[in-house]
């Protein structure tokens, strides 16, 4: 077995810092500019083929529910809004630096659409919750699993075991990856958040999202993106292999004020009705279009 030690060295001196490509660099500070424009933030990003499928896929991804099909760089915007087009092009950046294609052992499809559902329940149930909703909810939700796609890429053989483990015995897939690796994809997708300088609350929430009790700096986005993650893991459409085993913890509960089961199956009801027939759409847009409204209006006076 190898060290969890050797694992961490590994992680923090052979894993590159893949470049956050040029172009998503100027998108983030386009967007802060609030002289920019929506046309020329448009073209910015249609420049990249990669970034533009990607942004339409999401925009178009039942999640975010909008009725019609969203088929230019432009309308998405519109849609989106602008500060949602930003973590959107960041997370894509960090989360398709590291994604290999599918195989026997890891479903990529799968483990896009449980990234997405992650990020968006977050950023839903703090809004549920009326805690203050950051940018950060949905690229932590995004970000949580970041480490499974370290260890598919970086450790095959292991992870593989891993996999197989979890396939053929009782093991939860985290006390899987505790027998083979002495450590779990949390606590390795913690040690690249810090090899890439994420922010420390980010570093956070990836770290402990299977351990939300060990929270020091920021436990209610811990306990937030907990719960998003296992809301997911029980939506038959967003659940994922790897989830095998995982539960609510009840200090993640406690703090959200969620341990009252009839509630928490409401939201669980709630939620998945939410994922599987876009019934947000509507207020979807009218958040959105708001925010645009208010952005053209900040540019026209500027
Ligand atoms: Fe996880
Ligand atoms: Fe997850």
């Amino acid at each position: 077995m190898m060290s969890p030690e050797s694992i961490k060295e590994r992680v923090q001196t052979i894993i590159q810092l893949p470049a956050l490509p040029t172009v998503a660099m100027e998108v983030v500070e386009m967007v802060d500019n609030p002289k920019t424009s929506a046309s020329k933030l448009g073209k910015m990003i249609s420049t990249d083929q990669a970034l533009t499928a990607k942004v339409l896929k999401i925009a178009n991804s039942p999640f975010y529910g909008f009725p019609k099909k969203i088929s230019t760089i432009d309308f998405a915007i519109i849609v989106l809004g602008y500060d949602a087009l930003k973590e959107i092009v960041i997370s894509i950046s960090l989360v398709s630096s590291l994604q290999k294609k599918s195989d026997s052992h890891f479903d990529a499809k799968g483990f896009w659409d449980h990234s997405i559902a992650s990020g968006v329940l977050a950023r839903r149930l703090a809004r549920d919750l009326n805690y203050r909703i950051s940018g950060e909810v949905f690229v932590a939700g995004l970000l949580h699993d970041m480490g499974i796609s370290v260890l598919h890429r970086y450790f095959r053989n292991e992870f593989k075991r891993v996999v197989d483990i979890a396939r053929e015995t009782d093991l939860t897939f985290l006390e899987a990856e505790e027998s083979v690796l002495g450590a779990t994809h949390a606590d390795v997708g913690g040690w690249l958040a810090e090899r890439w300088n994420l922010p420390d609350h980010l570093v956070e929430a990836i770290k402990h999202h299977h351990a939300p009790g060990r929270a020091e700096r920021n436990p209610e986005l811990v306990s937030l993106i907990h719960c998003a993650d296992v809301f997911a893991s029980r939506i038959a459409d967003v659940a994922v292999e790897f989830d095998k085993g995982v539960d609510f913890d009840e200090a993640a509960l406690a703090k959200l004020q969620l341990t009252d089961e009839s509630v928490l199956n409401e939201y669980i009801a709630n939620y998945t009705s939410m994922i599987q027939t876009d019934i947000d759409q509507v207020t979807h847009l009218e958040i959105v279009n708001e925010g645009t409204k208010a952005h053209d209006r900040r540019v026209a006076e500027a």
